[in-house]
This record gives C-alpha cells, sequence and structure tokens, in this order.
C-alpha cells in the first residue's frame, strides 16, 4: 500500500456489500477513513461481513440506496469527501443492466457534484476496453482502447455495452460539472471471498471445481487478485496527480492454463481436461500494459496465487467441498 498522502476522511462505497467493494471498504477502514457504505438491503446476515470488519462499529454506516433513487444516493454522499462507485448490476440482461448501470452512473455523478466531493472513483471494467473486433494482435491492451458500442450490441455483450455506456456518462458528467474522476478498468477479479455468497467472477472458478462443466473453452481472459483491485481504487483516490483510466489486469491466461494451475494445486477436483473447441487454433494471449498503476506503486499478486486464494476462500466457506485424498 502507498504512504499516506491525504488526511483521512469520510467516504462512500457504493454497492458496499459486493465482491470488491467488500474489499474496499476492508482497506479503507484499515487505513482510518470513515465510509458511508450503500446497500440495497440493510439485513444482517447480507451485512454482517462488513459489521464485523475491525473499525466498522466506530467506522462504518451503511445506507439503504437504489442507484436509481438519487435522493438515496444524496443522502448516503452528503458529507463525504470522495465517492467510490462499485455498484452496478453484473448480468447479460439487457433490460437489468444497462439502464441501472449507467442511470445510475449518472446519479452518483450528480449526487457527488451536489456534494463538492474532492475525487469520484468509478469501477469501470475490462469490458469497456476489449470489445473490439478490429484490435489487432499486435496492439497492447492499455487505457487508450475502447469497446466498439457496436459490437457489443451486435454479439449481445450487454454487461459490456452497459459498463462502457456508463463509463462514457461518467466521463461526460464528470465534464459538464466539475467533477475529479478516476477511472478503475479491473479484469477479472478473483481471490478470497469477504461476502457470504459467490458473485459472477468467482463462480468462473468455481464451475470448473464442482463439477459443472466438462470442457473448457478456447478462450482467454485476464485476471487480477481481489485485493490488488481494492488497492488500486484506494491509490488511485489518494494519489492526488491520479487522472483518467488504470487498466488493472496482472495476466492474461488461456482457459487451459487456469485449469492447469487449478490442477495442481487441488488435484482431487473434477477439473476438465479437454477443450470444448478441438477445431479452431489455441486463442492467443493479448498484449496488455499495467504500467500506469506500478507507476503509483502497485505490486501486482501472481495469478497463481489468486487462483489459490479464490479455491481456499470458497473451502473456508463451505461453498466447495473440500476434497483430500
Ligand atoms: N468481479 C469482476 O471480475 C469485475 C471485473 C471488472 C469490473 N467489475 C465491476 O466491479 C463492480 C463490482 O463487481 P463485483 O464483482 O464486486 O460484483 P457483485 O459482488 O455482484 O457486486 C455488485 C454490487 O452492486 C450492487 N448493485 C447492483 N445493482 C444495484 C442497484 N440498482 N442499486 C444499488 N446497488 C446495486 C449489488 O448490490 P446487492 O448486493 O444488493 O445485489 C452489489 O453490492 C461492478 O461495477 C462490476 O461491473 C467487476
Amino acid at each position: 500500500m502507498a504512504p499516506a498522502t491525504v488526511q483521512r476522511k469520510k467516504v462512500c462505497v457504493t454497492g458496499s456489500g459486493g465482491f470488491i467493494a467488500s474489499w474496499i471498504v476492508k482497506l479503507l477502514l484499515d487505513r482510518g477513513y470513515t465510509v458511508h457504505g450503500t446497500v440495497r438491503n440493510l439485513d444482517e446476515s447480507k451485512n454482517r461481513h462488513l459489521r464485523e470488519m475491525d473499525g466498522a462499529s466506530d467506522r462504518l454506516v451503511l445506507y439503504k440506496v437504489d442507484l436509481l433513487d438519487i435522493e438515496s444516493l444524496r443522502s448516503a454522499i452528503k458529507g463525504c469527501d470522495g465517492v467510490f462507485h462499485t455498484a452496478s448490476p453484473v448480468t447479460d440482461d439487457p433490460e437489468l443492466m444497462v439502464q441501472p448501470a449507467v442511470e445510475g452512473t449518472r446519479n452518483v455523478m450528480r449526487a457527488a457534484a451536489e456534494a463538492g466531493v474532492r475525487r469520484v472513483v468509478f469501477t469501470s471494467s475490462i469490458g469497456a476496453v476489449t470489445m473490439d473486433p478490429k484490435r489487432g494482435d499486435d496492439v497492447v491492451v492499455d487505457e487508450s482502447c475502447w469497446s466498439d458500442l457496436d459490437f457489443c450490441i451486435q454479439t449481445k455483450n450487454w454487461y459490456c455495452y452497459g459498463k462502457a455506456v456508463a463509463e462514457q456518462a461518467a466521463w461526460e458528467l464528470a465534464r459538464n460539472l466539475g467533477v475529479d474522476l478516476v477511472v478503475v478498468n479491473p479484469v477479472v477479479v478473483i481471490g478470497p471471498l469477504l461476502q457470504p455468497t459467490v458473485n459472477a467472477s468467482v463462480a468462473h472458478v468455481l464451475k470448473y471445481l464442482d463439477g459443472s462443466v466438462k470442457t473448457y473453452a478456447n478462450a482467454v481472459q485476464a485476471y487480477v487478485h481481489v485485493h490488488d483491485a481494492a488497492d488500486a481504487h484506494i491509490r488511485v483516490y489518494e494519489a492526488p496527480a491520479a487522472a483518467g483510466r488504470y487498466l488493472c489486469a496482472e495476466s492474461v491466461l488461456h482457459r487451459e492454463d487456469v485449469v492447469r494451475m487449478l490442477a495442481k494445486f487441488f488435484p482431487d477436483y473434477p477439473l476438465p481436461t479437454k477443450c470444448s473447441d478441438e477445431v479452431n487454433p489455441k486463442k492467443k494471449a493479448y498484449r496488455f500494459s499495467n504500467e500506469k498503476l506500478k507507476e503509483l506503486g502497485m505490486e501486482f499478486t501472481p495469478v497463481a496465487q489468486a487462483l489459490y486464494d479464490t479455491v481456499r476462500s470458497l473451502q473456508d466457506k463451505a461453498l466447495l467441498p473440500l476434497l483430500i485424498s
């Protein structure tokens, strides 16, 4: 973690009970911040993991907020020095994805501008970066890359579409309302869960271990450890000179590499050994740059460790049976 550069103040984290946001809340509390966490459901069972964090009893206040209800956002953001806007649907259902992601982001930006916050950090996605069929194999994927919205629509990739449009809306409102915005674009985030249930990116690993898939796809994907994803958000919030987008990625792996790494650590699970596509050439990993975050002092956790930590966490939470031969 970078040395402290700002006075610890009050910040708001939207969707604070989610996979990445729970880690952001934990690291913020560890660093002495007071956190206004937004949740859609104030039930004790959903939020116990937040309330039990070190520092939470004195410095965490939970607010019931829906992204489409700006009044609820105003009450959570009022009095805050900064906002981490992490809440978003994570789905390919266009009805559930696009409007809450885009209009919700507009509402956060408006409420943040009214409250006069110092900076908003928006959790965008690799989905707003790489969905471009025109990108050549030699291109190094970095913060200058944007997904092609027409391609997202043609391929019905509504998650990537929603995230890209939401990020564009955030930049537009930042300009119009004079808000200091910094964006983190994480790739697939894996690692230990703090929340009680499995989110979509951890389910991506779980499906290889619980026997629910018999083959792996001929596909590549970039990965990052959830601790690093949360750390990146705090670094870009605290560094006065941070600006623009930050691609948050450690490695790009083919699915074959993922199942091989899992099999090395956890050989007793029914991991697939065959690719579902035996016809086409094996997809190649794309080149990427994470230099911008490294310039802020980030040291990325190796992906093998991230995969190991994900499985151990699923076992510890009894979300995956412990198999030991
Ligand atoms: N995990 C990844 O691999 C990954 C990669 C790149 C970017 N991201 C981005 O990171 C962010 C967090 O993702 P995650 O993986 O941590 O997912 P997650 O665990 O599913 O968390 C999403 C959070 O958003 C909240 N939310 C959804 N719709 C909402 C609405 N209408 N109003 C208020 N809150 C709402 C959810 O609340 P409930 O708990 O009430 O459902 C949940 O707390 C998202 O913006 C996602 O696009 C994730």
